[in-house]
């Protein structure tokens, strides 16, 4: 099959390089040319575990091509898909402008009768958008469908490859067709349903997990407050089958270019549509006001930052990716620089991308190096479960105070204490956290 995948983010590169590597033509298409240029050489724009050596298979294979041309990709497009970003307005509403720029763009090129997909989150109703613009622009015959993508970061391809669900959000037997075929060689359960259900479905899909990483941090602050440990009450639900144990560490709350989004549209769309307060009103402030709250929290429990050195260890919003959006570090290094601290940086590989988001501070420097960052640490603040964190055999230097502030319960609080350091944990009791 030719298709032709508009955006170069996240979504689109990794798709490209997944479908080429399914045996179709591919043609990944973006405004930025330097992006392009990049991609055409294998080079990915960001990182992204196993994509570069997809990319340059389906390069070598010339299944996959990268252009800045609509009308050399588009025209034999059977299968269209759009993977650029929604990005939230200042209101919490999902910007469409570049969903609705792209099919500007597309129209005017598309072959009869081809399947438009949008891959982009949107929210339900966004259909009348698309087709108003696309009928404007083009006079041939078109199917429209949604099929949500559900990847994470740092995993991406991992999940494009071996999906949960597809979702199919179709209004025609034709394109449920085209798009059941495509998708067949994934293998994973379908659901065919409406536009509306496959783009409702993507939302609440984020935003459910988002409450239960927002409603563990709350029982986390519980157990803090009333002497529970949070990782025996995770094992005492998750035990339950309707619950599961999975997907439940808490910590300073959701990042990322994700949940907090989809979330405040959600929390925009209860207003427009008069559905009332809703749980998702409030689930992104109680979210963000948490790192504030457990940072003064910890400066008490460490007799205040000023003139410590502090390790933060890990930039990035989560493991194996470079991306900093909505990233803990983003609050947590200015507020520390703030109180007086002298902070060192570590991130395995998010440390240039991190030079660019963190102001220029003389207190404040930057490394991918860990032994360089805890060397002479008072306090080390474990933010990211990057592998390379959690592995390494922390040891306290002898005859001096050193705090350990475990912010993901990724470490054994017996092992860190017995190496030294005053343990610092989240869902425990403060007394019962400190050594
Ligand atoms: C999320 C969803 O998991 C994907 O299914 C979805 O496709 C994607 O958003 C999207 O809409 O594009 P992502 O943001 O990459 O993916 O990352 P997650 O692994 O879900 O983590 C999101 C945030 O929650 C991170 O800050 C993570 O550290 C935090 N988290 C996750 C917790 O605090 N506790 C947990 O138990 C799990």
């Amino acid at each position: 099959m030719n298709i032709a995948i508009i955006g170069t983010g996240f979504v689109g590169v990794v798709s490209s390089a997944v479908f080429a590597s399914h045996g179709h033509h591919v043609w990944g298409i973006d405004i930025d040319s330097s992006k392009i240029a990049k991609l055409n050489q294998g080079i990915a724009p960001f990182f992204e575990p196993g994509l570069e050596e997809l990319l340059q298979e389906g390069i070598r294979s010339e299944l996959l091509t990268f252009t800045t041309d609509y009308a050399a990709a588009i025209p034999s497009a059977e299968v269209v898909m759009i993977t650029v970003g929604t990005p939230s307005s200042p209101e919490g509403k999902a910007d469409l402008s570049y969903v609705l720029s792209a099919c500007e763009s597309l129209g005017p090129h598309l072959r009869p009768g081809a399947v438009v997909v949008i891959k982009s989150t949107v929210p339900p109703g966004s259909f009348q958008q698309v087709a108003a613009v696309l009928s404007n622009t083009t006079k041939v015959s078109y199917h429209l469908a949604s099929v949500p993508e559900f990847l994470r970061e740092g995993s991406a391809v991992a999940d494009t490859v071996s999906p949960d669900r597809i979702v199919l959000g179709v209004t025609d037997e034709i394109s449920e067709n085209v798009l059941t075929k495509l998708h067949k060689p994934f293998q994973a359960p379908l659901v065919v349903t409406k536009p509306e259900s496959a783009q409702l479905g993507k939302y609440a899909a984020n935003a459910y997990l988002a409450l239960r990483i927002g409603f563990i941090n709350q029982i986390a602050d519980f157990c803090e407050a009333s002497g529970a440990d949070v990782n025996d009450v995770i094992k005492i639900i998750g035990h339950d089958r309707r619950i599961g144990s999975h997907y439940w560490y808490p910590g300073l709350g959701y990042g990322g270019s994700c949940f907090p989004k989809d979330v405040r549209e959600l929390a925009y769309s209860s207003k427009v549509l008069s559905l009332g307060e809703t749980l998702f009103t409030s689930l992104n402030s109680i979210n963000s006001a948490r790192i504030a709250k457990k940072l003064a929290a910890w400066g008490k429990s460490v007799n205040g930052f000023s003139h410590k050195r502090v390790a933060v260890l890990g930039l990035s919003f989560k493991p194996s990716t470079t991306d900093l959006r909505e990233s803990p570090a983003l609050t947590v290094i200015p507020y520390l620089l703030d109180q007086g601290a002298t902070v060192v940086g570590f991130d395995p590989m998010a440390v240039e991308e991190a030079e660019k988001l963190l102001p220029a501070h003389e207190k404040l420097q930057l490394t991918s190096n860990l032994a360089t960052a805890i060397e002479d640490a008072d306090i080390l603040l474990a933010l990211i479960e990057w592998p390379q964190i959690i592995t390494h055999n922390y040891q306290a230097k002898k005859g001096r105070p050193q705090w350990f502030i475990d912010a993901r319960n990724q470490f054994n609080p017996q092992q860190l204490r017995q190496a030294g350091f005053t343990y610092i944990g989240i869902g425990s009791p403060i007394s019962g956290g400190l050594s």
